[in-house]
């Protein structure tokens, strides 16, 4: 069962990043269970304020025990961040956190459906209102779909085999619970990683095609920009590689708008002029934090800051 807790990941560097301002007005896009959220509210001062976003009820409801009138918590998907903020008042940010991924409670809560240790009904939506679950879209996607997902998203050696076991096993009932597709995984993949489940880069790759998340990540970074102030701080926690390069390109896109192929007949002044400019290089958690927290051992985080129109 969930405990309900979650140990929230470089968190000392992340806040660090969003380099808070006493008076300033911060964006947590990943509530979870407000790990981030606490240290930014500890430098805020009087007149500062935090707006927690969470497309899970469970985290939004767990953000209501905040009693702080600087914060506000709202349940939504970051992809609409923009109108979000807009419902809340808030026309600029001095810095906003993207912790992305899944939260441990709902890894270890059995009635998700997240997870291959509980035998649970194959759900695997964050917010659990909207969206198709795992079990709807396994039984109605195709088998080169379903090889696709897995591959791309799990980086599964074995997912043409994964995907006809899938299939075959649909064609005499139902693959809708977690158990069910954790037995099919182990018997399709011949070989084993050390350490490491058989069903866990299928349960991760579906879970990432389940909730959009690497469409939300690219809808949500060109709206972080709008929303920040010139000096305001964008902050990303990634876990996957596919995350981690869009956010790198797009920083790196934003900050040298100017990288255009080489002898197009454009003149200076023609360029966009950067909206951001990186600040230092990706950072992973220190060995120690991996050791306490297996969680840890994929994040990278990168930071960037808004620049002036004038910059
Ligand atoms: C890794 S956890 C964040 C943990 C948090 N930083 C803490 O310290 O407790 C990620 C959270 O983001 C939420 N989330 C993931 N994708 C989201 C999206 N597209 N929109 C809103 N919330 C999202 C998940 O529901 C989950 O609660």
């Amino acid at each position: 069962m969930s405990d309900g807790s979650h140990t929230a990941v470089l968190s000392e560097q992340a806040v660090n990043g969003l380099n808070v301002r006493g008076d300033g007005v911060y964006v947590d896009c990943t509530f979870g269970r407000g790990g981030h959220s606490r240290l930014v509210l500890a430098r805020l001062g009087r007149a500062g304020r935090l707006l927690a976003l969470d497309r899970d009820a469970e985290a939004v409801a767990a953000g209501g025990a905040i009693d702080d009138r600087r914060f506000r918590i709202l349940q939504g998907r970051f992809s609409r961040l923009g109108e979000l903020v807009a419902a809340a008042g808030v026309t600029q940010a001095d810095g906003i956190l993207l912790d992305l991924g899944v939260s441990s409670p709902q890894l270890a809560d059995p009635a998700r459906g997240f997870s291959f240790r509980f035998d649970a009904p194959l759900d695997m939506r964050m917010d659990a209102s909207s969206g198709i679950t795992a079990a709807d879209w396994l039984g109605a996607a195709t088998q080169s779909e379903i090889r696709e997902v897995i591959k791309t998203y799990g980086e599964e050696r074995f997912a043409k085999q994964i995907a006809a076991a899938i299939v075959a096993a649909r064609a005499r009932g139902p693959v809708g619970t977690t158990r069910q597709l954790a037995l099919l995984v182990a018997a399709a993949v011949p070989t084993r990683e050390p350490r490491q489940d058989p069903a866990t880069r299928t349960f991760q790759a579906i879970r990432i095609h389940v909730n959009q998340e690497l469409e939300e990540l690219s809808l949500v970074l060109p709206q972080c920009v709008e929303l920040l102030q010139p000096g305001g701080r964008l902050v990303v926690i990634s876990f996957h590689s596919l995350e981690d390069r869009i956010v790198k390109r797009f920083m790196r896109g934003e900050a040298h708008p100017d990288r255009l192929p080489l002898r197009l007949p454009v003149r200076a002044r023609e360029l966009a002029a950067p909206r951001l400019r990186t600040v230092g290089r990706a950072r992973r958690p220190p060995s120690a934090e991996i050791g306490a927290n297996p969680r840890a051992r994929s994040a990278v985080m990168r930071v960037a800051e808004r620049v002036g129109a004038t910059a």
